[in-house]
């Protein structure tokens, strides 16, 4: 981990090439040993890359895949889409996030920025794309910049796709080493007409340099366009690939909750839940839990990012548990709340059924036929669990039931961002093969303006939604939510 003790070990690295180059004398492995000699890569295969290839990963990839279940067709469809949209002498600037430290040194799992992501699928940090609209038979010129193969770099952090890989599999007309990106960049400001690029905000990414050395060099930039929002217009509805693999990432996570039912009991730790939560996805398929959940036993689920997650779930208690795997890149993002002893009591059991009664009706206005957005089904959410909480005994206003009660939205884009679409607003009408979660929730403090006996209940039940034209499809139908269903589950251990 440490770089500093990289120097002291260079003259064992340079004892150990010496072993290396003495084993290209091995007759019947001089083919896989000639590659790895000549790379100056500790791989294990013939090639290496930065991520997933089918050359490395045929168990989850096939050929012509550029990421697992997404072939480069469909990445160049993306691309071609979006220069199409573009006035002549575009040029588009897409940036990789790069590697984020929890301390010094210590990297957190890496996330690729999910734009970049979409346009290219290429998943190392420090990166950048740039596409210059031309008249060429493709429309466009692809230059990527990434880190380069390097041995002593991949030494320490993995082997990378390179130069090389960059051509071959992201479809790269041109690529260069990322060191090269602001002296390209600087080249394309003084010549195009309309730049489309993102400000990387808090992020890192190869710009945060760049544009020290631009500022540096006096160089004036012009009109900078935003991309992301032209991006998020394609991201909107789903192919049908994407919705293949969302079909699996909620079918992984809806997995996850039933085994997380059935493993529960008084006295389990909101931490060892979190730990079953993260086994249970991985162990499917997922490669990382797709945000921080929330684990909240008892009262905790009052607090709508209770991300602690660190109290012992108590016998009589709910837990409401916020959680959902990423696969190929797409989020799941699912919410239930089940007993810890695994029998809700009557308090918990009426209040339950008013949330699964409202996630029901909204449920089912997800279609196109509806001409419908996520404002108007959060409208009529807000409706029907006003009607729902009467039916049990609350006098309750408005005021109260958006503010204190219910006081999120009913729902959101969901894709490869968990809040997908973050620019485009919820009065759209929804079409068909959008994805949304619907999540109506309630969270009863102690305060006697509401009946006691659900004092202190939080319940949320979200489910992720395909929109359909006239039937909408229900990706994490698999994740139990009928009381019936939910005791079931927790009884058969
Ligand atoms: N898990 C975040 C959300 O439900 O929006
Ligand atoms: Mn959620
Ligand atoms: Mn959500």
């Amino acid at each position: 981990m440490l770089r500093s003790r990289l120097l002291k070990l260079s003259s064992i690295a340079v004892a150990q090439r010496a072993v290396l180059q003495s084993t290209r004398s091995i007759p019947a492995r001089s083919a896989s040993y000639r590659c790895f000699a000549s790379q100056h890569v500790p791989v294990t295969h013939k090639r290496s890359f930065g991520q997933p290839t089918p050359f490395t990963h045929p168990n989850i990839m096939k050929k012509g895949e550029v990421t697992p279940g997404i072939a480069f067709e469909e990445f160049e469809t993306r691309r071609r889409n979006l220069m199409k949209s573009m006035p002549a002498n575009s040029v588009v600037v897409s940036l990789g996030y790069g590697t984020r430290y929890m301390t010094n040194n210590i990297f957190y799992p890496f996330h690729q920025n999910t734009d970049f992501w979409y346009l290219c699928g290429f998943n190392e940090p420090n990166a950048a794309m740039i596409l210059e609209k031309d008249d060429s038979e493709r429309g466009y010129k692809q230059t990527m910049f990434v880190a380069p193969k390097s041995p002593s770099a991949e030494l320490w952090d993995g082997p990378r796709s390179g130069i090389e890989g960059a051509k071959e599999i992201f479809g790269a007309d041109q690529a260069y080493e990322n060191t090269g990106f602001t002296r390209y960049l600087q080249k394309v400001l003084s010549s195009a007409k309309s730049i489309f690029m993102d400000s990387p905000g808090e992020q890192p990414t190869l710009l945060n340099e760049a544009s020290k050395k631009l500022i540096e060099t006096g160089l004036k930039v012009q009109t900078v366009l935003p991309l992301s929002k032209l991006v998020q217009e394609l991201r909107m509805v789903k192919s049908t690939t994407e919705i293949e693999i969302m079909k699996k990432s909620g079918l992984i996570s809806s997995k996850a909750f039933v085994e997380a039912m059935k493993w529960t009991e008084p006295g389990t730790t909101e931490g060892q839940l979190w730990a079953k939560f993260d086994f249970e996805n991985r162990v499917r398929g997922s490669t990382i839990l797709a945000y921080v959940p929330v684990i909240a036993g008892g009262p905790n689920a009052l607090s709508m990012h209770y991300v602690r997650n660190d109290m012992e779930l108590k016998d009589g208690d709910l837990v409401l548990v916020d959680c959902g795997g990423e696969y190929n890149g797409y989020a799941s993002d699912i919410t239930r709340t089940w007993p810890v002893n695994g029998k809700f009591t009557e308090a918990q059991r009426e209040l339950y059924q008013a949330v699964l009664n409202v996630n029901k009706s909204c449920i089912k206005l997800c279609t196109e036929a509806n001409t419908i957005s996520l404002h108007g089904i959060h409208n009529h959410s807000v409706k029907i669990m006003k009607k729902e909480l009467e039916n049990i005994g609350f006098n309750v206003n408005s005021w109260d039931l958006e503010r204190i009660l219910y006081p999120h939205h009913v729902g959101h884009y969901l894709g490869l961002d968990v809040h997908d679409l973050h620019d485009l607003d919820r009065s759209r009408k929804l079409k068909k093969n959008m994805v949304i979660t619907i999540e109506p929730g309630i969270y009863i403090p102690f305060d006697d303006k509401f009946p006691a006996k659900y004092q202190g209940i939080g319940i949320r039940i979200e489910d992720n939604v395909v929109i359909g034209k006239d039937e909408p499809f229900v990706l994490t139908a698999n994740s139990p939510k009928e009381v019936v269903d939910i005791e079931y589950c927790c009884e058969n251990k």
